[in-house]
Protein backbone atom coordinates (compact mmCIF):
# COMPACT_ATOMS: atom_id res chain seq x y z
CA UNK A 1 0.00 0.00 0.00
CA UNK A 2 1.17 3.57 -0.94
CA UNK A 3 0.14 6.14 1.71
CA UNK A 4 0.19 9.73 0.00
CA UNK A 5 -0.12 12.42 2.67
CA UNK A 6 -2.16 15.17 1.33
CA UNK A 7 -4.87 15.04 -1.21
CA UNK A 8 -4.76 18.54 -2.70
CA UNK A 9 -3.66 18.83 -6.67
CA UNK A 10 -0.54 17.02 -6.42
CA UNK A 11 -1.59 14.80 -4.25
CA UNK A 12 -4.45 13.83 -6.19
CA UNK A 13 -2.57 13.96 -9.14
CA UNK A 14 -0.22 11.40 -8.01
CA UNK A 15 -2.90 8.68 -6.25
CA UNK A 16 -4.75 9.18 -9.84
CA UNK A 17 -1.46 8.11 -11.70
CA UNK A 18 -0.19 5.51 -9.05
CA UNK A 19 -3.68 3.89 -8.90
CA UNK A 20 -4.05 3.64 -12.61
CA UNK A 21 -1.35 2.42 -12.97
CA UNK A 22 -2.62 -0.69 -10.69
CA UNK A 23 -0.73 0.34 -7.29
CA UNK A 24 -2.81 0.18 -4.57
CA UNK A 25 -3.01 4.08 -2.89
CA UNK A 26 -4.87 5.69 0.20
CA UNK A 27 -4.81 9.37 1.05
CA UNK A 28 -4.34 10.60 4.64
CA UNK A 29 -6.56 13.38 4.89
CA UNK A 30 -5.76 16.02 8.01
CA UNK A 31 -8.97 15.54 10.06
CA UNK A 32 -12.16 13.96 10.89
CA UNK A 33 -14.38 16.51 9.11
CA UNK A 34 -12.24 16.33 5.59
CA UNK A 35 -12.47 12.49 5.94
CA UNK A 36 -16.39 12.82 6.54
CA UNK A 37 -16.09 15.73 3.34
CA UNK A 38 -14.19 12.87 1.50
CA UNK A 39 -17.13 9.77 2.20
CA UNK A 40 -19.64 12.21 2.34
CA UNK A 41 -19.13 12.19 -1.85
CA UNK A 42 -17.94 8.63 -1.58
CA UNK A 43 -14.44 9.24 -2.56
CA UNK A 44 -15.07 9.95 -6.07
CA UNK A 45 -12.89 12.18 -7.86
CA UNK A 46 -13.58 13.47 -11.36
CA UNK A 47 -10.27 14.16 -13.25
CA UNK A 48 -10.03 16.36 -16.40
CA UNK A 49 -6.77 15.57 -18.90
CA UNK A 50 -7.85 18.78 -21.30
CA UNK A 51 -4.48 17.83 -23.45
CA UNK A 52 -5.62 14.15 -23.88
CA UNK A 53 -9.36 15.06 -23.78
CA UNK A 54 -9.42 12.57 -21.42
CA UNK A 55 -12.63 12.19 -18.37
CA UNK A 56 -12.50 10.25 -15.93
CA UNK A 57 -13.71 8.97 -12.53
CA UNK A 58 -12.72 7.41 -10.03
CA UNK A 59 -12.73 6.19 -6.51
CA UNK A 60 -9.65 6.70 -3.96
CA UNK A 61 -9.52 5.43 -0.18
CA UNK A 62 -8.99 7.85 2.76
CA UNK A 63 -8.24 7.52 6.28
CA UNK A 64 -6.76 9.36 8.93
CA UNK A 65 -3.09 10.03 10.56
CA UNK A 66 -3.79 7.98 13.15
CA UNK A 67 -5.06 4.87 11.62
CA UNK A 68 -3.73 2.04 12.89
CA UNK A 69 -1.97 0.53 9.55
CA UNK A 70 1.60 0.81 9.52
CA UNK A 71 2.99 2.90 6.15
CA UNK A 72 5.65 1.42 4.39
CA UNK A 73 5.61 4.01 1.44
CA UNK A 74 4.78 7.67 1.94
CA UNK A 75 4.36 9.97 -0.76
CA UNK A 76 4.28 13.87 0.56
CA UNK A 77 2.09 16.36 -1.30
CA UNK A 78 1.10 19.21 1.36
CA UNK A 79 2.24 23.07 0.47
CA UNK A 80 6.18 23.17 1.61
CA UNK A 81 5.15 25.05 4.47
CA UNK A 82 3.22 22.29 6.00
CA UNK A 83 5.12 19.42 5.44
CA UNK A 84 7.12 18.97 8.62
CA UNK A 85 3.94 18.97 10.80
CA UNK A 86 2.45 16.60 8.23
CA UNK A 87 5.02 14.08 8.33
CA UNK A 88 5.37 14.47 11.95
CA UNK A 89 1.97 13.19 12.46
CA UNK A 90 2.27 9.90 11.10
CA UNK A 91 5.92 9.30 12.13
CA UNK A 92 4.83 7.05 14.59
CA UNK A 93 3.12 4.78 12.01
CA UNK A 94 6.49 4.55 9.49
CA UNK A 95 7.70 0.80 9.42
CA UNK A 96 10.87 0.14 9.86
CA UNK A 97 12.17 0.69 6.26
CA UNK A 98 9.29 2.58 5.05
CA UNK A 99 10.63 5.12 2.57
CA UNK A 100 9.56 8.20 1.87
CA UNK A 101 9.02 10.93 -1.28
CA UNK A 102 8.62 14.53 -1.12
CA UNK A 103 7.32 16.41 -3.87
CA UNK A 104 7.30 19.81 -2.33
CA UNK A 105 8.87 22.99 -4.30
CA UNK A 106 11.66 25.27 -3.35
CA UNK A 107 13.69 23.67 -0.22
CA UNK A 108 14.34 24.25 2.92
CA UNK A 109 11.62 21.72 4.01
CA UNK A 110 12.84 18.99 2.15
CA UNK A 111 15.91 19.30 4.74
CA UNK A 112 13.67 19.69 7.71
CA UNK A 113 12.15 16.46 6.83
CA UNK A 114 15.26 14.23 6.32
CA UNK A 115 16.47 15.82 9.81
CA UNK A 116 13.55 14.20 11.57
CA UNK A 117 13.43 10.86 9.70
CA UNK A 118 17.27 10.24 9.81
CA UNK A 119 16.28 6.60 10.08
CA UNK A 120 14.70 6.30 6.66
CA UNK A 121 15.58 6.94 3.46
CA UNK A 122 14.12 10.10 2.03
CA UNK A 123 14.08 10.72 -1.15
CA UNK A 124 13.33 14.31 -2.97
CA UNK A 125 11.32 15.45 -6.38
CA UNK A 126 11.54 18.06 -8.85
CA UNK A 127 7.79 17.87 -10.10
CA UNK A 128 6.53 20.39 -13.21
CA UNK A 129 3.52 19.19 -13.54
CA UNK A 130 0.54 21.63 -13.73
CA UNK A 131 -2.73 20.27 -11.78
CA UNK A 132 -5.28 22.25 -9.92
CA UNK A 133 -9.06 21.71 -8.40
CA UNK A 134 -12.20 23.45 -9.09
CA UNK A 135 -13.86 21.76 -6.31
CA UNK A 136 -12.40 18.64 -3.63
CA UNK A 137 -13.85 16.49 -5.95
CA UNK A 138 -12.29 17.40 -9.63
CA UNK A 139 -8.90 17.29 -10.33
CA UNK A 140 -7.48 19.31 -14.05
CA UNK A 141 -4.67 17.74 -14.83
CA UNK A 142 -3.66 21.46 -16.83
CA UNK A 143 -0.03 20.35 -17.89
CA UNK A 144 1.68 17.10 -18.34
CA UNK A 145 5.72 17.88 -16.91
CA UNK A 146 8.35 16.44 -15.78
CA UNK A 147 9.30 14.33 -12.43
CA UNK A 148 12.55 13.98 -11.60
CA UNK A 149 13.53 11.82 -8.35
CA UNK A 150 17.08 11.79 -6.38
CA UNK A 151 18.30 10.49 -3.31
CA UNK A 152 20.34 13.45 -1.53
CA UNK A 153 22.37 11.32 0.20
CA UNK A 154 23.42 10.21 -3.18
CA UNK A 155 22.48 6.70 -2.93
CA UNK A 156 20.58 4.43 -5.55
CA UNK A 157 18.02 4.25 -7.21
CA UNK A 158 15.17 2.41 -5.58
CA UNK A 159 13.55 -0.62 -6.86
CA UNK A 160 10.18 1.12 -6.82
CA UNK A 161 11.76 2.94 -9.70
CA UNK A 162 11.91 1.05 -12.03
CA UNK A 163 8.82 -0.81 -11.47
CA UNK A 164 6.63 2.19 -11.42
CA UNK A 165 8.40 2.90 -14.98
CA UNK A 166 7.14 -0.30 -16.17
CA UNK A 167 4.14 0.32 -15.25
CA UNK A 168 3.69 3.25 -17.38
CA UNK A 169 4.51 5.99 -14.86
CA UNK A 170 6.82 8.95 -16.80
CA UNK A 171 9.85 9.61 -14.34
CA UNK A 172 13.46 9.93 -14.34
CA UNK A 173 15.93 9.55 -11.43
CA UNK A 174 19.10 12.17 -11.11
CA UNK A 175 22.43 10.86 -9.50
CA UNK A 176 22.14 14.84 -7.58
CA UNK A 177 18.77 15.81 -6.81
CA UNK A 178 20.19 18.16 -5.07
CA UNK A 179 21.83 20.32 -7.65
CA UNK A 180 18.13 19.86 -9.79
CA UNK A 181 16.81 21.17 -6.70
CA UNK A 182 19.30 24.11 -6.72
CA UNK A 183 18.72 25.11 -10.33
CA UNK A 184 14.76 25.32 -9.66
CA UNK A 185 15.21 26.96 -7.07
CA UNK A 186 17.38 29.91 -8.66
CA UNK A 187 14.60 29.82 -11.89
CA UNK A 188 11.64 29.98 -9.08
CA UNK A 189 13.40 32.94 -7.23
CA UNK A 190 13.66 35.14 -10.05
CA UNK A 191 9.84 34.36 -11.39
CA UNK A 192 7.93 33.56 -8.93
CA UNK A 193 8.33 36.87 -6.96
CA UNK A 194 8.40 39.03 -9.93
CA UNK A 195 5.06 38.25 -11.56
CA UNK A 196 3.20 38.24 -7.61
CA UNK A 197 4.59 41.98 -7.34
CA UNK A 198 4.14 42.99 -10.99
CA UNK A 199 0.73 40.86 -11.06
CA UNK A 200 1.80 39.29 -14.67
CA UNK A 201 1.92 36.18 -16.48
CA UNK A 202 4.87 35.01 -16.66
CA UNK A 203 5.78 35.92 -20.08
CA UNK A 204 5.37 39.75 -19.30
CA UNK A 205 8.35 39.76 -17.04
CA UNK A 206 11.11 39.73 -20.00
CA UNK A 207 9.82 43.24 -20.86
CA UNK A 208 8.69 44.66 -17.63
CA UNK A 209 11.47 43.08 -15.29
CA UNK A 210 14.17 42.71 -17.87
CA UNK A 211 16.95 44.48 -15.60
CA UNK A 212 16.16 43.24 -12.09
CA UNK A 213 15.84 39.54 -13.96
CA UNK A 214 19.12 40.31 -14.97
CA UNK A 215 20.60 41.32 -11.44
CA UNK A 216 18.52 38.44 -9.66
CA UNK A 217 20.80 36.01 -12.51
CA UNK A 218 23.66 37.29 -11.55
CA UNK A 219 23.36 36.99 -7.76
CA UNK A 220 21.35 33.70 -8.22
CA UNK A 221 24.69 32.68 -10.18
CA UNK A 222 27.10 33.21 -7.53
CA UNK A 223 25.25 31.48 -4.84
CA UNK A 224 24.41 28.07 -6.56
CA UNK A 225 28.19 28.48 -7.39
CA UNK A 226 29.28 29.16 -3.34
CA UNK A 227 26.93 26.05 -2.63
CA UNK A 228 29.49 23.68 -5.34
CA UNK A 229 26.20 24.00 -8.35
CA UNK A 230 27.51 24.38 -11.88
CA UNK A 231 25.61 26.48 -13.42
CA UNK A 232 27.19 29.49 -15.47
CA UNK A 233 25.36 32.69 -15.61
CA UNK A 234 25.07 32.10 -19.59
CA UNK A 235 22.85 28.67 -19.10
CA UNK A 236 21.14 30.75 -16.31
CA UNK A 237 20.24 33.23 -18.03
CA UNK A 238 18.98 31.17 -21.41
CA UNK A 239 17.09 28.82 -19.05
CA UNK A 240 15.14 31.35 -17.33
CA UNK A 241 14.96 32.83 -20.87
CA UNK A 242 13.29 29.34 -22.21
CA UNK A 243 11.20 28.86 -19.07
CA UNK A 244 9.52 32.22 -19.10
CA UNK A 245 8.71 31.93 -22.81
CA UNK A 246 7.47 28.28 -22.75
CA UNK A 247 5.06 29.63 -19.58
CA UNK A 248 4.24 32.94 -20.85
CA UNK A 249 0.58 32.89 -20.77
CA UNK A 250 0.67 31.07 -17.21
CA UNK A 251 0.48 32.26 -13.47
CA UNK A 252 2.99 31.49 -11.21
CA UNK A 253 2.18 29.27 -8.15
CA UNK A 254 2.93 32.33 -6.26
CA UNK A 255 0.46 34.94 -7.89
CA UNK A 256 -2.32 32.10 -8.12
CA UNK A 257 -1.79 32.01 -4.47
CA UNK A 258 -2.20 35.35 -3.58
CA UNK A 259 -5.39 36.07 -5.97
CA UNK A 260 -6.70 32.96 -3.81
CA UNK A 261 -5.53 34.76 -0.45
CA UNK A 262 -3.63 31.66 0.30
CA UNK A 263 -0.10 31.64 2.05
CA UNK A 264 2.73 31.45 -0.55
CA UNK A 265 5.36 29.07 -0.24
CA UNK A 266 7.84 32.61 -0.60
CA UNK A 267 10.02 31.39 2.69
CA UNK A 268 11.29 28.02 0.67
CA UNK A 269 11.85 29.90 -2.50
CA UNK A 270 13.73 33.27 -1.43
CA UNK A 271 13.18 32.68 2.26
CA UNK A 272 15.89 29.63 2.03
CA UNK A 273 18.00 31.41 -0.74
CA UNK A 274 18.74 34.14 1.58
CA UNK A 275 19.10 31.68 4.66
CA UNK A 276 21.49 29.94 2.56
CA UNK A 277 23.34 33.59 1.18
CA UNK A 278 23.68 34.53 5.34
CA UNK A 279 25.45 31.41 5.78
CA UNK A 280 28.23 32.06 3.49
CA UNK A 281 28.25 35.60 4.18
CA UNK A 282 27.51 36.33 0.36
CA UNK A 283 26.20 39.98 -0.44
CA UNK A 284 22.62 39.03 -2.43
CA UNK A 285 20.98 42.72 -2.30
CA UNK A 286 18.62 42.47 -5.85
CA UNK A 287 17.45 39.02 -3.80
CA UNK A 288 17.34 41.27 -0.14
CA UNK A 289 14.95 43.92 -1.66
CA UNK A 290 12.91 41.69 -3.64
CA UNK A 291 11.90 39.91 -0.48
CA UNK A 292 11.63 43.16 1.37
CA UNK A 293 9.07 44.13 -1.62
CA UNK A 294 6.91 41.25 -1.48
CA UNK A 295 6.94 40.92 2.55
CA UNK A 296 5.56 44.64 1.98
CA UNK A 297 3.26 43.86 -0.81
CA UNK A 298 1.63 40.83 1.48
CA UNK A 299 1.36 42.65 4.28
CA UNK A 300 -0.33 46.43 2.94
CA UNK A 301 -2.50 43.91 0.59
CA UNK A 302 -3.74 41.74 4.16
CA UNK A 303 -2.25 38.55 2.61
CA UNK A 304 -0.91 35.79 5.09
CA UNK A 305 2.98 36.32 6.28
CA UNK A 306 5.14 33.52 6.74
N1 LIG B 1 -0.30 22.05 -8.08
C1 LIG B 1 0.69 22.09 -8.95
O1 LIG B 1 0.46 22.24 -10.16
C2 LIG B 1 2.12 21.88 -8.50
C3 LIG B 1 3.11 21.72 -9.47
C4 LIG B 1 4.43 21.50 -9.08
C5 LIG B 1 4.75 21.45 -7.72
N2 LIG B 1 3.75 21.66 -6.80
C6 LIG B 1 4.15 21.62 -5.39
O2 LIG B 1 3.52 20.52 -4.76
C7 LIG B 1 3.25 20.85 -3.38
C8 LIG B 1 1.76 20.65 -3.12
O3 LIG B 1 1.06 21.61 -3.90
P1 LIG B 1 -0.50 21.51 -4.19
O4 LIG B 1 -0.78 22.43 -5.32
O5 LIG B 1 -0.92 20.09 -4.29
O6 LIG B 1 -1.10 22.15 -2.85
P2 LIG B 1 -2.61 22.07 -2.34
O7 LIG B 1 -3.53 21.85 -3.48
O8 LIG B 1 -2.80 23.25 -1.45
O9 LIG B 1 -2.64 20.73 -1.47
C9 LIG B 1 -2.00 20.61 -0.25
C10 LIG B 1 -2.80 19.61 0.54
O10 LIG B 1 -2.08 19.28 1.71
C11 LIG B 1 -3.03 19.08 2.73
N3 LIG B 1 -2.42 19.15 4.06
C12 LIG B 1 -1.79 20.17 4.67
N4 LIG B 1 -1.40 19.83 5.90
C13 LIG B 1 -1.81 18.56 6.09
C14 LIG B 1 -1.70 17.65 7.17
N5 LIG B 1 -1.10 17.98 8.32
N6 LIG B 1 -2.24 16.41 7.05
C15 LIG B 1 -2.86 16.05 5.90
N7 LIG B 1 -2.99 16.87 4.82
C16 LIG B 1 -2.47 18.11 4.92
C17 LIG B 1 -4.01 20.19 2.52
O11 LIG B 1 -5.20 19.86 3.19
P3 LIG B 1 -6.19 20.96 3.77
O12 LIG B 1 -7.10 21.27 2.65
O13 LIG B 1 -6.83 20.23 4.89
O14 LIG B 1 -5.36 22.15 4.19
C18 LIG B 1 -4.16 20.15 0.99
O15 LIG B 1 -5.15 19.24 0.60
C19 LIG B 1 3.69 22.31 -3.21
O16 LIG B 1 4.97 22.38 -2.67
C20 LIG B 1 3.69 22.85 -4.62
O17 LIG B 1 4.54 23.96 -4.83
C21 LIG B 1 2.46 21.85 -7.16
Amino acid sequence: MLHILGAGSMGLLWAVRLQRAGLPVRLILRNAERLAAWHSQAGQLEVTDPGQQQHISLTLNAELPDSPEPINFLLVATKAYAAEAAVLSVRHRLSEGAQVLLLQNGMGSQQAISRQLSRHRVFYASVTDGAWRPSAHQLIWAGHGQTIIGDPRQGPAPDWLARWQSQGLTLEWHADIMAILWRKLAINCAINPLTALLDCPNGDLLERAHGRLEELSQELQQLLSAFGIPLSLDILRTQLDQVIRQTATNSSSMRQDMHAGRRTEIDFMLGFALRSADQLNLSVPALRKLNADLQTYLATHGLPLN
